[in-house]
């Protein structure tokens, strides 16, 4: 046990590699949570598992069997980037446009999440920088990215040669920007508002619940072991979930090249109330569209 005085601690360990303890230390380091051994885990009930299993990080939620990852490779995500229909998702239409452009897009996926939409807008031949505020998820993003560059398969090798993640508060990256600007920013804080549609009797998916339930519990954990001081400054991790990214569409505006993209629950308002150009609309998402130039 490195500490296991913190009840909300998290719980990190390593199923197939017990002995690998300096690798747990350095991912609880790095996320900034406090590692406590099996043996301690019914004492704390709110514990997150992250198991080392078959390869990558896993993260058990508590109270349910849910197990949630970040892996490319999911054969239901592949079949959609590994098909003719990638040029008709609607992310990929609402980023791309009809123009035609001899470079490849730069995008910045300001909130990067489970990097589903940035991958694929990078398997369209964007080059995307996905940045994530939450480390843990930014770290499986990471190794998610990594593994499919280590992957026999083209599609996901040379896919993935087009993303980089950053682990980062996207609101103060976008305001402090000195490289080049990225021709699109992409938003989607969208799970607030898909709270909402569930409230309104519309269905989730059981992926997109678990993935919900496992943001709320970073989230959650987060503002519950903060000190005040640090919980003010890193509030927007929790906005996230109870409102709307505050600032984030200003930011995005300010820094984009050629158009912002901002994706919503269908007869979600406009976020930060900024009226699109136009949007495109299908069964479970909206995408409205701001030209900057
Ligand atoms: C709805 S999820 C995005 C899902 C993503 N489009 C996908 O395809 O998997 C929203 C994500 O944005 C992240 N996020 C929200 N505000 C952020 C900010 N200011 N900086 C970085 N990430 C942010 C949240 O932590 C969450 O993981």
């Amino acid at each position: 046990m490195i500490n296991g005085a913190d009840p909300l601690a998290y719980f990190v360990f390593d199923k197939e590699h017990n002995h690998n303890l300096l690798a747990v230390k350095e991912l609880a380091q790095r996320c900034g949570y406090t590692v406590i051994s099996s043996d301690l885990v019914a004492s704390y009930p709110n514990a997150i598992k992250i198991i080392f299993d078959n390869g990558q990080w896993r993260v058990h939620l508590d109270n349910s069997s849910a197990v949630v990852s970040v892996d490319f490779s999911d054969p239901r995500f592949y079949a959609r980037v590994n098909s003719s229909a990638l040029q008709g998702e609607y992310v990929v239409r609402a980023v791309l446009g009809r123009k035609k452009t001899t470079q490849p897009l730069t995008v910045l996926d300001a909130t990067a999440g489970f990097g589903h939409d940035a991958f694929l807008l990078a398997a369209a031949g964007c080059q995307v920088t996905l940045v994530e505020q939450m480390p843990l998820l930014a770290y499986l993003l990471e190794q998610a990215v990594q593994r499919a560059r280590n992957s026999t398969s083209d599609l996901l090798l040379s896919t993935a040669q087009r993303m980089k993640v950053e682990s980062a508060n996207s609101v103060i990256l976008m305001q402090q920007w000195s490289a080049s600007r990225p021709d699109v920013v992409y938003l989607d804080p969208m799970y607030a508002q898909a709270e909402n549609e569930t409230k309104r009797g519309l269905k989730k998916s059981a992926a997109v619940k678990k993935n919900m339930a496992f943001l709320q519990r970073l989230t959650s954990h987060k503002v519950m072991t903060l000190p005040a001081a640090q919980l003010e400054h890193d509030q927007n991790c929790h906005d996230v979930l109870n409102s709307e990214g505050e600032g984030m569409i200003e930011a995005a505006l300010a820094l984009a090249k050629s158009k912002v993209v901002v994706k919503r629950a269908p007869g979600a308002e406009w976020l930060g109330g900024f009226k699109p150009a136009s949007s495109l609309t299908g069964k479970a998402t909206r995408f409205d569209i701001y030209p900057v130039s």
